[in-house]
């Protein structure tokens, strides 16, 4: 939450728009055109149709309907790279809730978007370890280099930046994430040549999981509890990680009996 807090007193960065989306509202920074699409009154009937019929499945997984309101965030955003305006009303209507009791809960988490993220959505982790480890030197360089600040995207829509708070990696210090992906052990050159890679469209590679990046909106999608079928790629533990647990090998440790 201290993030979406964060995002409302950034200064502005030079080339890019003002921040505070509750001032400016959700079309401060150029969308893309799908996004655009779906702020200016609702959902085309298919697009609502398709809506309709994801919904309907991650609803019927719930004991009580309005329990869907998170995965259903996670849908709208799937389809609009952010929480839009009809994505709250689509959300309300499906379960039964008023737009304000929506409102309120795509505005309290931070992984909820109040305007169009980027195609790769990069964060930049700068708590206290990976901060004293040098994020805080890549956050202030990348910024620098994409021209844009907190939960800002840049003009083409390929690339948005956000502050992220522990990423629970912190033996990779300093971290960052594309799309919730891991790159480990970043430098402020390696930062920098990340985004433009990602920008040129060339492939890149987390350093754990999937060998390829999805988008912003595939990202969602999954979070919405509708699988790609790749959560078992790549590694999900390395290095660091495991440098605990070969020592316990080591000497015969165990976790006493629960
Ligand atoms: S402080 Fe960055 S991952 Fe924990």
């Amino acid at each position: 939450m201290s993030a979406e807090k964060n995002a409302a007193n950034f200064a502005s960065h030079e080339g890019s728009v003002t921040l505070n989306p509750a001032e400016e509202g959700v079309a401060a920074v150029s969308p893309g055109e799908e996004g655009r699409a779906a702020v200016a009154g609702g959902y085309s009937p298919e697009v609502r149709a398709r809506l309709e019929q994801d919904a309907k499945e991650i609803i019927s997984r719930y004991p009580r309907t309005r329990s869907a309101l998170l995965p259903l965030l996670h849908l709208v955003q799937s389809e609009d790279g952010y929480v839009s305006d009809a994505g709250q009303e689509f959300c309300a209507e499906m379960l039964g809730l008023t737009k304000a009791e929506v409102v309120g809960v795509a505005t309290f988490y931070t992984m909820y978007k109040r305007r169009p993220m980027g195609d790769y959505h990069v964060g930049v982790c700068i708590n206290t370890l990976c901060a004293i480890m040098g994020g805080d030197q890549i956050w202030d360089e990348l910024s620098e280099h994409v021209g844009v600040g907190h939960d800002e995207a840049t003009p083409d829509g390929k690339v948005s930046l956000e502050r992220l708070e522990c990423n629970a990696a912190c033996d990779f210090a300093p971290v960052m994430m594309v799309n919730w992906e891991f790159f480990d052990n970043q430098t402020p050159a390696s930062a920098k040549q990340l985004v433009d890679d990602l920008r040129d469209g060339k492939d890149v590679s987390p350093t754990r999981g999937p060998k390829k990046l999805c988008t912003f909106k595939e990202a969602s999608r999954v979070l919405a509890g509708l699988p790609d079928e790749l959560a078992g790629d790549g590694p999900s533990a390395a290095g660091a990680s495991l440098e605990g647990l070969k020592v316990a090998k080591a000497n015969g440790w165990k976790a006493p009996e629960a």
